[in-house]
């Protein structure tokens, strides 16, 4: 059966956990929903990972909606969230609103997710959630905001960059945001969220004691050199995309294939 908002929410309660990985391809996309994960996000860390940019913040709409169609035809039984990239969303209300629809017209996906907790952004997602575009909200190290962080530093270090961290994920969680990401913030903090929402929280370098884990699918798989020091390297494929390289050149090369 197809995953909705609603059983993500149904789960929490159940203590069941919850699984998401990202994906920016129709191949990759079919593997991690036949493999059963819960919710497939195409994250803008398409930006980086898929797209080779220094940050998140060129990644534009069309880029989104090209990659987000592909995922969408390899994705059945996972719930498919999109993200809103830099500046399709934080200018106003009404701009989400037109940016948060076009994902959804265009792409098929069932929600979006934004960043940022701030009460701007809260009414943000009021006015989607009131035109019944479900959002997931993402808190802690956000990565648009890069350069005001000086850089992929861990968030919530001290009682009051805790405290916002926690009035921000209360506060999308009140505006109807249906689950919400704690980036690279204190595990205990993100315990203690997880225990004073009634939606689910996800977590990526944020401890064991959320409701839910997400990972750049390409860090699990080790296709990149470089993995944040919070993701679980489960596969090494750069080695064996190499390897599997090398030996088709050296068989052209010296005339074994084609036999
Ligand atoms: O863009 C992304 O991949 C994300 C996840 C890491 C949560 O936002």
């Amino acid at each position: 059966m197809a995953v909705t908002t609603q059983q993500l929410i149904r789960w929490k309660q159940q203590r069941r956990p919850i699984t998401v990985l990202t994906a920016y391809e129709y191949a990759i996309a079919q593997l991690l929903d036949q493999a059963g994960v819960d919710v497939i996000l195409v994250g803008d860390s398409l930006a980086m990972v898929g797209l080779g940019y220094e940050t998140t913040l060129p990644l534009t709409l069309e880029e989104m909606l090209h990659h987000a169609k592909a995922v969408r035809r390899g994705v059945k039984r996972s719930l498919l969230v999109v993200d809103l990239p830099f500046l399709t969303y934080q200018e106003s209300p009404r701009q989400a609103i037109r940016s948060a629809g076009r994902i959804l017209k265009e792409t098929g996906a069932e929600a979006v997710k934004l960043e940022g907790g701030s009460p701007e952004m809260a009414e943000t997602v009021r006015a989607l959630v009131n035109i019944g575009i479900p959002v997931m909200g993402h808190v802690g190290l956000t990565p648009q905001s890069v350069h005001q962080f000086g850089g992929y530093r861990k968030q919530g270090k001290t009682e009051e960059s805790a405290a916002r961290i926690l009035s921000e994920a209360i506060a999308l969680q009140d505006a109807g945001a249906f689950a919400i990401v704690l980036e690279h913030i204190p595990a205990e903090l993100a315990g203690e969220i997880t225990q004073k929402l009634q939606v689910p929280t996800i977590g990526i370098g944020a401890g064991p004691g959320c409701d839910g884990q997400v990972l750049v699918t390409s860090d699990l798989l080790g296709l990149t050199g470089w993995q944040p020091p919070f993701a679980k390297v489960y596969a090494d494929l750069q080695q064996t995309i190499t390897d599997a390289v090398k030996q088709y050149c050296a068989e052209v090369q010296e005339g074994k294939f084609p036999e």
